[in-house]
């Protein structure tokens, strides 16, 4: 039998500097009224400029190993669904593989905007169920307040950065990622989309004055789509797990907008209580939102043991998706870790291997760029 992709380890990481609507209205023609009542976020926590996507994500990573209590080198996949890497290449992921010390596991990125956690989350229960990996490490992780226009009130109120990351093991046990469903319509890949940087638009001053490196976004189409697909795919997960809507405790959807949030459960007949938000707080931190909202409901109290949870989302491309998860918890085992001394390994690590490469680079008499 094919084996189940437990969730054994979870964390998050937010930046300090927390950002509030009060704060915004002075940035921009806007109000806490405002953005509140169309969104339901208060504030959003924005990196500070040494932060990037890596570093937030290495922070959650390392707590999510903590409590799955494995190694980096344990890990054999890591996967970084991301809408803001560090650079075109190399992926985000690997920078992750090389700061944590995850001596062998392959590293790749993910882009399906906020869809992406679901995708990854997928992904890598393929590939355990499969048999090709055992452990991985998937994560969510943004600093989309560098690509954001600060001066675009229809975008910049929305965004916040942060990490959120999931191990998941192989186990033989019925648990973990039970079903997931992934779909996409490029068709309205205009609705969503930040055109500069890329192939297409190569980044030149001229791209620059037209604004093409920031995000653009058609709000109202956007709301459309989202309140749609939120509560299909939330019932076709749940079929496919061979479950019903009333055996899910809960649902931590992607963390957008609270009117859709609440469209989508009114369609569905899910009671607001059997529904996880935390937007009010971290504004839409895309890939990251599912994990960050999975890891604090589990701090609320709101995840046991046996209990089916529906994680949904969408987002730029289109695409959307929704995973149907038995939560489980660690495996059973007594090793403590010290994310701040992996850390350190990590860094002598990387160090070492940087020192021998320029070292074999200069005894050979390759030129070293
Ligand atoms: N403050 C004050 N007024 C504003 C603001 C603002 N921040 N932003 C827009 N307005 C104005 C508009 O200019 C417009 O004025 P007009 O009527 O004079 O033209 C008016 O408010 C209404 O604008 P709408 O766009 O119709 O407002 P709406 O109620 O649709 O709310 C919002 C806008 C919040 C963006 C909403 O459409 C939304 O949340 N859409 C979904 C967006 C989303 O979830 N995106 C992320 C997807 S995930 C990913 O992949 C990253």
């Amino acid at each position: 039998m094919s084996p189940y992709a437990h969730i054994t380890g979870w964390g998050m990481a937010v930046p300090e500097r927390v950002l509030t609507n009060a704060e915004l209205s002075l940035m921009v023609e806007t109000s806490d009224e405002w953005i509140f009542s169309r969104t339901g976020i208060r504030e959003r926590h924005i990196a500070d400029p040494e932060q990037t996507t890596a570093s937030l994500a290495v922070e959650a990573s390392l707590e999510a190993l903590r409590i799955a209590r494995l190694k980096p080198a344990d890990l054999d996949l890591i996967i970084v669904a991301t809408s803001s890497p560090e650079h075109i290449f190399p992926a985000t992921a690997c920078l992750v593989q090389d700061r944590i010390g995850a001596t062998k596991a392959g590293a790749f990125d993910l882009l399906a905007a906020c869809s992406g956690f679901i995708y990854g989350l997928n992904m890598a229960t393929q590939a355990i169920s499969s048999g090709s990996v055992h452990t991985a490490l998937v994560i969510g992780a943004e600093t989309l307040s560098r690509l954001v226009d600060w001066k675009d009130r229809n975008t910049c109120i929305l965004f916040g950065d942060g990490a959120g990351a999931f191990v998941l093991q192989a186990a033989e046990e019925r648990a973990g990622v039970l079903s997931a469903v992934m779909r996409s319509d490029g068709s309205g890949s205009d609705l969503l989309t930040l055109p500069g940087g890329g192939s297409r638009f190569p980044t030149t001053i001229d791209t620059v004055t037209q604004g093409l490196h920031y995000v653009q976004m058609n709000g109202r189409e956007v709301f459309r789509f989202a309140t749609r697909v939120m509560s299909q795919s939330t019932q076709e997960a749940v079929a496919k797990a061979g479950l019903r809507l009333e055996d899910i405790q809960l649902v931590i959807p992607h963390q957008a907008n609270q009117r859709i949030i609440e469209t989508a459960l009114k369609n569905l007949e899910i009671p607001p209580e059997r529904c996880f938000i935390n937007l009010d707080r971290y504004g839409n931190t895309s890939t990251a939102s599912i994990p960050i909202a999975t890891c604090e409901a589990f701090t609320a109290g709101r995840l046991k043991p046996g209990d089916n949870i529906v994680m949904v989302g969408f987002g730029a491309g289109l695409t959307w998706g929704a995973a149907v998860v038995e939560w489980s918890g660690p495996f059973p085992g007594v090793r403590k870790l010290r994310p701040a001394r992996l850390r350190l390994y990590a860094r002598i690590r990387s160090f070492i291997l940087r020192l021998l490469r320029r070292i074999d680079a200069w005894m050979w008499g390759r030129n070293n760029p």
